[in-house]
């Protein structure tokens, strides 16, 4: 039997990693909205690509959550996204209720699975799903780190004229203010501390960190979901397929980075058993501060969680 991938929420970022995980055939798939006719319209229509394609994906639409029992992983995009203006924190209060709803309805049915959330604000609802499930910390786990990464490598690249393909890069910290580390991003093995000036580096990072507004600001109706769907295709491939992948993703910290009871973003290695442990880089004190400032937003998000999951 093929793993069973469960997406909840059919819209641009749903709808697309459906399409990218039926093209890759790690697991058969099932798309849920509340939304009448969109999950399953979307589901027929990916069937309908698989013999141009050349896939056979099992994909189903449905707007209840009984085809999601036994799923081996459950990707939650459900929720508001942001609009021209607002921050990813301006969505709390809302998506939390989401969040709270779908999480209960899909632990009834698959409480082995894990839980890998997209919805923002990202660190913050990943702390909405642990807390809500119950799960051991190694099943819950937020995308984000890996996306903000992949927008830091484009932006390097795109700088330095070089192939994304000679990109190597890493980051850490929560998804509003992440914090990508120029010592360990390498281009072709060379550290970009020797290819770049500190002005143009930090001109990349801070175009990284905003990079999210970026494309929300071009939009005007929504935010990205083009690199979302495809981060959220290689965190999912890297656990169904079992590869010990090390890739930043936000997992609660216990102690690692001096950090405790905290969502955040840093390198994990990921697998069948989802978090399969936590890479602590040594960090300059000007990184391990930066680290330490993203933690306290995140935590005066979660304490907002707890007052408003009560
Ligand atoms: C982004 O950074 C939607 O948070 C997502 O584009």
């Amino acid at each position: 039997m093929r793993p069973k991938i469960t997406i909840v929420g059919a819209g641009n970022v749903g709808g697309t990693a459906a399409q990218r995980l039926a093209e890759k055939e790690v697991g058969d798939i099932v798309l849920v909205d509340v939304a009448e006719g969109i999950p399953q319209g979307k589901s027929l229509d990916l069937l309908e690509a698989g013999p141009i394609c050349g896939y056979d994906t099992n994909i189903t639409g449905t707007n209840t959550y009984d085809e999601t029992e036994g799923s081996s992983i459950c990707v939650i995009t459900a929720g508001r996204a942001r609009k021209p203006g607002m921050t990813r924190s301006d969505l709390l209060e809302n998506n939390v209720n989401v969040v709270k709803s779908v999480v209960e309805e899909l632990v009834k049915r698959s409480p082995e699975t894990i839980l890998l959330l997209v919805t923002n604000p990202l660190d913050a609802m990943a702390y909405v799903a642990y807390k809500v499930s119950g799960f051991p910390k190694e099943r819950v786990i937020g995308m984000a780190g890996v996306l903000d990464t992949s927008r830091f490598a484009t932006f390097v690249s795109m700088e330095l004229g070089v192939s994304v393909e000679n990109v190597q890069a890493t980051l850490i910290g929560g998804h509003s203010d992440p914090l990508p580390l120029a010592r360990y991003t390498t281009v072709a093995g060379v550290p970009i501390t020797e290819l770049l000036s500190k002005e143009r580096i930090d001109a990349l990072i801070k175009r990284t960190i905003h990079g999210g507004a970026e494309i929300v600001h071009l939009l005007k109706t929504g935010s990205a979901y083009f690199a979302p769907s495809a981060a959220i295709t290689e965190m999912v491939t890297a656990i169904l397929m079992d590869k010990k992948k090390i890739l930043p993703s936000t997992v609660l910290c216990q102690g690692e980075y001096g950090l405790k009871d905290i969502f955040i973003g840093v390198p994990a290695k990921l697998g069948l058993k989802g978090v399969e442990g936590i890479i602590e880089l040594h960090l300059t004190e000007e990184e391990g501060n930066l680290l330490r400032k993203s933690a306290q937003e995140v935590k005066a998000e979660c304490s907002e969680v707890d007052r408003l999951i009560k």
